[in-house]
């Protein structure tokens, strides 16, 4: 009979898995509380730039200056490199300054971007099809993660509202549901519990067909690099940063609230809405304040984002203690 050394039994065999993965992301969030605190000095110590060379972007012809409200390009932009090297990418690493090294080589062509479900011409876009749904506009958007940091970014893309008015939603299709790729082989930390795979998220349709949410292809005027979600990847500026979902495969068009990855993982920390909100404290850190990559100190969180005078009217009525 094979009897185990203790040092050689996982945690996941002593304990109930349910209270095992809870442990996991307890320590997991402890670490993230933690580094929150001294985010702007722990980067600068670990953002080092890598020895390899970055992966190939290129440049977007013909972007358009953004027309719509929301932009913030009077904060200053966070430099592309702290953009390109400090990341939330769980199919590459938890690292958020391994996930750049780690996704170099991840080829995103050819990609195909399936939008069906409750619509009238559900339709499977290449990705030469999908950048032809729009023209390129630059977005001034600040993302702020979860976590307690943000940034400035520069993004390039359009409004999803455009690439769902191509499908012609139905009238009972009241959520989109967001489906990351899933390939093990290409992600390799898909080969983890880190997470459920494949990574989803989900929208109400009238938050999904607000001008302010973009499906991204570029930033700083250039095709977007893996790590930040190549080739394409949702950006909602008023939601805390894991609402924008990375390199996505499918768009499904759905009656009911879909299932979003950290939600699912940890459902009193996160919860499907997770609009930006000051005043609704993470179960283990505050969400009074942030820090802004790049600077020193912190500055107040803002409701929404910023963005409140455009995205409050979404919420007229809700309890958004309730629903956070
Ligand atoms: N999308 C996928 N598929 N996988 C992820 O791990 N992380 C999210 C979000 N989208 C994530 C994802 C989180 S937690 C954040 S804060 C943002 O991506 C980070 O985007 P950035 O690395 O471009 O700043």
């Amino acid at each position: 009979m094979l009897i185990k050394k203790a040092d050689s039994i996982k945690s996941s065999e002593i304990t109930d898995k349910k209270f095992y993965l809870n442990r996991r992301f307890f320590l997991r969030g402890a670490a993230l509380a933690a580094s929150t605190v001294a985010t702007g000095l722990l980067y600068r110590q670990f953002a080092v730039p890598s020895a390899e060379p970055p992966a190939e972007v290129e440049k977007i012809a013909g972007v358009q200056p953004s027309q719509s409200a929301g932009s913030n390009a009077s904060e200053g932009l966070t430099p592309r490199g702290d953009i390109t090297n400090y990341n939330n990418f769980y199919e590459f690493s938890t690292s958020k300054t391994s996930v750049a090294e780690r996704a170099r080589n991840f080829i995103t062509r050819p990609w195909t971007i399936s939008v069906e479900g409750l619509a009238n011409k559900p339709r499977t876009f290449d990705l030469d099809g999908l950048l032809k749904v729009a023209p390129p506009e630059e977005r001034i958007y600040r993302l702020r993660c979860v976590e307690g940091w943000s940034m400035v970014i520069p993004w390039i893309g359009f409004s999803l509202a455009k690439l769902l008015n191509e499908v012609e939603p139905l009238s009972s299709a009241k959520y989109v549901a967001f489906q990351t790729l899933y390939d093990p082989k290409r992600m390799r930390n898909q080969r983890s519990n880190d997470l459920k795979w494949p990574y989803v998220e989900g929208l109400r349709m009238d938050e999904a067909l607000h001008p302010l949410t973009i499906l991204a292809t570029g930033l700083y005027g250039e095709t977007l690099p893996p790590q930040n979600g190549a080739p394409v990847r949702l950006v909602v500026p008023w939601k805390y940063g894991f609402k924008s979902i990375k390199s996505i495969v499918k768009i499904n068009l759905v009656a009911d609230e879909p299932p979003a990855t950290w939600n699912v993982a940890a459902p009193s920390e996160y919860g499907f809405y997770s609009n930006v909100n000051p005043k609704v404290a993470h179960p283990r850190w505050s969400q009074a304040r942030e820090r802004r990559i790049g600077e020193w100190g912190t500055r107040p969180t803002l409701p929404f984002n910023g963005y409140g005078e455009e995205v409050a009217h979404l919420y007229q009525g809700m309890d958004l203690r309730k629903y956070f």
